[in-house]
């Protein structure tokens, strides 16, 4: 049967660097050490006025193909994950289809908040899977930087802006690399959570963009206590277990989250790649900018079992399970 490999990885981070120290000199009433101790970020990237969603999706995109060795053309599906679309209307997906000058296929943007990018690898592969589509873009790309409210310290402090992109391709599952590719992939969301992480906006109810709300403590606890289900079942589904697993990649939100939920699943805190330290927050982008970063410094290399995980606002949550 076919299987979606990754062929190509790439992200793009906007130039100008904000340090924890930067934003306590603008004014907000923080620290360094406030923010190092109870998240691990020590810098974000924050994206010009000219710098929107597409324009950062799009270099990441193009960084993938240059990766894999292949062409716009050589893609008939682009997913971007992305709550924070250039517009309401097109999807920021078309906007990067044709920023690639891509013609065929289709593209549409994925809406899954910080667990959309790995939605979007699931969504993907199942288009794949079935001869939908041959080769897919997968996008994480976001500019929270607009959503936040700069004069709350409990939420500005957190996010930044980043985008990163993988190609999948469509293999027979034979030869020699018949076990790479997406191997499992497991999705839950819960509407119920609504009021722990939301937009204060939208066409719906104010009618502008709107600002992130967020019960910080709830969101924390939630990660922790709940979103291993959807790990434990993506290794139930493939006959894997955590000593199987190369590189463990999870959406890069805080760095207490991440290792607490790490040492939950028996997962050695050496095989965990974190980003959080320099990129903060970056929504359904950290994922493929964390890929990106352990791809580029050696880390993961061809064969490598790479599980990715993510929650975010709704609550929603999941991981995939891929060979690389
Ligand atoms: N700088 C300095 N002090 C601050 C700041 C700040 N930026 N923000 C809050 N404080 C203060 C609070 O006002 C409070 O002061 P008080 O005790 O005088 O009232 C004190 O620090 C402690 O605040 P808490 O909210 O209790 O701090 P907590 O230890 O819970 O840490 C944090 C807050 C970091 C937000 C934590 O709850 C957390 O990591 N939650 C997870 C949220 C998250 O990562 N969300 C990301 C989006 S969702 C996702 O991607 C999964």
């Amino acid at each position: 049967h076919r299987r979606s490999v990754v062929v190509g990885c790439g992200a793009y981070l906007p130039e100008t660097v904000v340090t924890n120290t930067d934003l306590a000199e603008r004014g907000i009433e923080t620290s360094d050490e406030w923010i190092v101790q109870r998240t691990g970020i020590r810098q974000r990237h924050i994206a010009r006025p000219d710098e929107t969603t597409s324009v950062l999706g799009t270099r990441a995109a193009r960084a993938a193909l240059d990766e894999a060795g292949l062409s716009p053309a050589d893609i008939d599906l682009v997913i971007c994950a992305t709550s924070t679309p250039d517009h309401t209307f097109p999807s920021t997906a078309t906007q990067i289809q044709a920023a690639l000058g891509i013609e065929g296929g289709f593209a549409f943007d994925l809406q899954a908040v910080c667990a959309g990018f790995v939605y979007a690898v699931a969504t993907a592969d199942r288009f794949l899977a079935t001869g939908g589509a041959k080769r897919a873009l997968v996008i994480g790309a976001e500019t929270f930087s607009r959503l936040l409210d700069w004069e709350d310290r409990t939420t500005c402090v957190l996010f930044g802006d980043g985008a990163g992109a993988i190609v999948l391709e469509a293999r027979d599952g034979e030869g020699t690399n018949a076990d790479r590719g997406v191997l499992a992939s497991c999705l839950r969301s819960d509407g119920r959570h609504r009021a722990k992480l939301y937009v204060d906006g939208g066409p719906g109810s104010t009618g502008t963009t709107g600002k992130l709300r967020m019960e910080g403590r709830e969101v924390f606890r939630f990660a922790v206590g709940s979103v291993t289900d959807v790990i434990e079942e993506a290794f139930r589904a493939s006959g894997t277990t955590a000593d199987d697993l190369a590189w463990f990649v999870p959406h890069q939100a805080n760095r207490r989250i991440i290792e607490a939920s790490a040492d939950k699943l028996g997962i050695a805190r050496e095989k965990v790649v974190l980003t959080v330290d320099r990129h903060g927050n970056t929504s359904a982008a950290s994922i493929p900018l964390a890929l990106d970063a352990a791809r580029r410094d050696g880390r993961i290399r061809e064969g490598d079992l790479v599980m990715i995980e993510a929650i975010g606002g709704g609550f929603t949550w999941g991981a995939a399970l891929l060979r690389w």
